[in-house]
């Protein structure tokens, strides 16, 4: 039995890792779609067909329940996904709501009209891709009114991740913030928009200052998670767990490896 956790590379890697401490007794599949990441710098329609077949290969590979562990896939796929029809018994769901739901200090499953929240000003790192979706705004906009939200297109720091470049990683989040930091001078949270930005917390945080409270999704995920199998037992799939990459299994095996500091063996999809 495993849940399916899906992201274009590594940074889904965030998620999985809160997931396993969350859910110890759950087996995870996680795929990672790595020869054609990154996603955040195709159009919607790419990101789309990509994240389709993923999908369908991880249903194939037994997961019943896939987590869209990309926000940038959960901005161009997600809901397409759901409006077109999944196959029967099986389930996807995206990050975005998780996330907005610990912003604006929602419970989970509250449907009740858009209110006022404490936060007004929220900084949103994301891929060019998410930004240009306004996906993130249009989910916020369900929930709460009044805040104001300055989004910041990350373009290089998923490539430099990806490629294990930390020094190029951590030079593009400070000039990500500085950018953001022009148009909006103090914003009270920022929001890590991109599953890879968590592998970046800590530069993000100090660029930002101590003052800016950062929400990132990997805890927020897998607290949902756990109260969404709660309900949906069943929904824990047929397969085996495992790590699954499109990409070279030595070379990805070896990032996440690096990032989860622990021995991660990928193996092609
Ligand atoms: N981790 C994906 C996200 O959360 C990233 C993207 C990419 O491939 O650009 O958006």
């Amino acid at each position: 039995m495993a849940v399916g956790i899906f992201d274009s590379g590594l940074g889904g890697l965030t998620v999985l890792n809160a997931a396993q401490s969350r859910l110890p007794d759950v087996d995870f599949l996680y795929y990672a779609d790595s020869a054609r990441a990154p996603y955040g710098v195709r159009d919607a329609e790419d990101i789309y067909n990509l994240t389709k077949a993923a999908v369908a290969d991880m249903w194939d590979k037994g997961c019943d329940l896939v987590i869209l562990a990309c926000n940038t896939a959960s901005a161009a796929a997600l809901r397409r996904m759901q409006e077109e029809g999944l196959p029967e018994g099986k389930r996807v769901l995206g990050v975005f709501v998780p996330l907005i739901e610990a912003l604006t200090e929602r419970q989970w499953g509250d449907n009740s009209p858009p209110r006022e929240v404490e936060v007004k000003h929220v900084a949103l790192f994301a891929t060019p891709a998410t930004v240009s979706s306004r996906a993130f705004q249009r989910e916020l906009a369900f929930r709460a009114i009044g805040v104001d939200v300055e989004a910041q297109a990350c373009g290089g720091i998923v490539d430099a991740i990806e490629d294990g470049d930390m020094i190029l990683a951590e030079a593009l989040v400070r000039s990500h913030v500085d950018a953001l930091q022009r148009k909006m001078p103090e914003p009270q949270a920022a929001i890590l928009g991109c599953t890879h930005y968590p592998l970046m917390e800590k530069e993000f945080q100090a660029a930002l200052g101590a003052g800016v409270k950062v929400f990132s999704q990997g805890t927020l995920v897998a607290d949902s998670l756990a109260d969404y199998l709660e309900r949906h037992p069943d929904m824990k799939g047929s397969g085996k767990g495992g790590y699954f990459t499109t990409g070279d299994p030595a070379r990805v095996s070896d990032r996440a490896t690096q990032f989860l500091r622990r021995e991660i063996r990928f193996q092609a999809a």
